[in-house]
């Protein structure tokens, strides 16, 4: 009986031995940029990151207005670092002195790279309208991705990216690439901490986290290295293992944040000095410069929109990653004591709505929403939201898509869409990973618009002029908008102040 359990099982034993973490194919050419990733980096500057598997002695990159005159050079100042366990070298190089909304064409020198394209940023109170997409809780795919058939509508702009991706969100990025200027990831990215869930994984744990992320941002380059990524941190991020107190026990290299932090904390930007006549306002632009910690809390201005991302993991009074948290990942801290609730107040104060009318403010975690809300974040956070006139709040963390109507304190704004005080909400965490939809279950909070759990979608926030802010959700499948809304805001006053 025993023998005879032991000779079936023999076969999956030795399959398990000898399954492999699926790490990536080094490239004969070492010098071959992948995971490119750009991101706003100041009012006239971009940031272009790139990670490679030997470390260069010189990151540089080439640019220009045409694509076959890359007359300028950017080189980066410090040698490219890495970080135990990693296989990769992260490139940073800034480009500076961009004239607003002209395309550029880069090349990342390297004899095995070829030229790309991107827009550069608008300036701070340009009134022309522009849309940016909300994606968060997106994880990687294999061959196996849900799937749909391409687009094939557009001409010849779409990045190229692997057949296997055109049917996820990625892929729906790749289509609508001419519709959207930059994206916004408040958290949850590579998943690389859920890689015990495939079976193949699990004798060789530590090569299937980094296979895990090295897959994921090259297969999400194509989207990052054509547009800003603007990244921020999610419970994924933190360590090797998703099981609570067990985080102790990852190598150094997989945790406490630690490729995030390479990957992202010399790409993103701290806060733009402010353009407003204000001098107060000038002053505490320069506050929030000091206080901004990237990639863990910053914020950027594009166009009619002042954009905040902030940390919903540490660095607040029982942060749910930090040191003792409720979910075990003893992450941070990444800033003095409140440091990041300081940033944000003179961030937020900072704001002159006659610049940028449009104040978001983008993090992982909800406070509003179907199921499981973040009580130490709304503690944190949303008597600043509601303060400082946060016009819309942006979060995911739980893998469905759901609208609220302007609230506060649990109280739905008596105006509704029409000019309210209180801030709307929306969750936007369904762009598809491998730990599927999240169900809403049977409690709704009253004020909910709009809630779907059986698509995989994003959002695509479009600001339209200085009063009118719509807000989609897009199905990531078939291209159809699931739901639509607009915001309508008076901003009479120039630096909000509610109480
Ligand atoms: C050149 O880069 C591509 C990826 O962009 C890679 O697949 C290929 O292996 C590289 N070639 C060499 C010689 O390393
Ligand atoms: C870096 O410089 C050294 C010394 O000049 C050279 O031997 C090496 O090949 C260079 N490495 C790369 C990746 O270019
Ligand atoms: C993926 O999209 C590209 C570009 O639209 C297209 O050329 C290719 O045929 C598509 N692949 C599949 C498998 O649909
Ligand atoms: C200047 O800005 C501060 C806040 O930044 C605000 O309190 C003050 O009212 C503003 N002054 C004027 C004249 O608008
Ligand atoms: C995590 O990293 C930050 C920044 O390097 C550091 O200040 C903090 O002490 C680290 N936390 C742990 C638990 O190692």
């Amino acid at each position: 009986m025993k023998m005879l359990a032991l000779l079936k099982a023999a076969p999956l034993l030795a399959a398990c031995v000898l399954a492999k973490a699926n790490l990536p194919a080094i490239p004969d050419d070492l010098t071959t940029p992948f995971q490119q990733r750009l991101a706003i980096y100041g009012p006239n500057s971009v940031s272009i990151g790139w990670n490679t598997y030997t470390q260069l002695n010189q990151s540089c990159v080439q640019y220009g207005t045409s694509s076959d005159s890359l007359s300028k050079r950017s080189c980066a100042l410090v040698k490219p670092t890495t970080y135990p366990t990693s296989r990769t070298y992260e490139n940073v190089v800034v480009l500076t002195d961009l004239t607003p909304g002209l395309t550029y064409y880069y090349k990342i020198v390297s004899t095995n790279s070829t030229v790309d394209h991107f827009l550069s940023p608008r300036t701070p109170g340009d009134k022309t309208p522009f849309s940016f997409n909300a994606v968060i809780d997106l994880g990687v795919y294999g061959e196996d991705g849900f799937t749909i058939a391409g687009d094939k509508t557009k001409k010849d702009t779409i990045p190229s990216i692997n057949p296997a991706l055109n049917h996820t969100t990625i892929g729906r990025l790749a289509n609508t690439v001419d519709d959207y200027e930059f994206v916004i990831h408040p958290g949850d990215f590579a998943y690389a901490d859920d890689w015990f869930l495939t079976l193949d994984n699990l004798l060789d744990g530590e090569n299937a986290y980094q296979a895990i992320l090295e897959n994921f941002y090259t297969q999400l380059a194509p989207i990052a290295g054509r547009k800003p990524y603007m990244a921020s941190p999610g419970n994924h991020e933190a360590a090797c293992q998703e099981i609570p107190f067990t985080t102790g026990l990852c190598p150094d290299g997989q945790k406490n944040f630690t490729d995030f932090m390479h990957r992202f904390g010399q790409t993103m930007p701290t806060a733009f000095p402010s353009v407003s006549a204000n001098y107060t306002a000038q002053i505490l632009a320069n506050q929030a410069r000091n206080l901004a910690a990237p990639p863990f809390w910053y914020s950027f201005e594009y166009g009619l929109a002042h954009v905040v991302m902030i940390n919903t993991e540490t660095d607040f009074d029982d942060a749910p990653s930090g040191q003792g948290g409720s979910a075990g990942l003893n992450g941070g801290p990444f800033g003095t004591q409140n440091q990041q609730l300081q940033f944000l107040e003179a961030d937020l104060a900072s704001v002159d709505r006659a610049v940028t009318p449009w104040v978001i403010v983008a993090g992982h975690r909800p406070w509003y929403t179907a199921g499981k809300t973040c009580g130490p974040c709304q503690e944190a956070f949303e008597p600043l939201f509601y303060k400082y006139g946060v016009d819309l709040g942006v979060f995911g963390h739980v893998h469905n898509a759901q609208r609220f109507l302007p609230v506060y304190d649990g109280t739905p704004d008596p105006k509704g869409m029409e000019d309210p005080k209180a801030p709307m909400y929306i969750v936007s965490g369904a762009a598809g990973n491998i730990e599927g939809l999240s169900s809403l279950g049977e409690e709704q909070p009253e004020f909910t618009a709009f809630a779907d759990d059986e698509s995989y979608s994003y959002s695509t926030i479009r600001v339209l002029d200085e009063n009118n802010l719509q807000v989609d959700f897009v199905d990531s499948v078939s291209g159809e908008i699931l739901d639509s809304a607009t915001l309508f805001k008076g901003h009479t006053e120039r630096f909000v102040r509610q109480s």
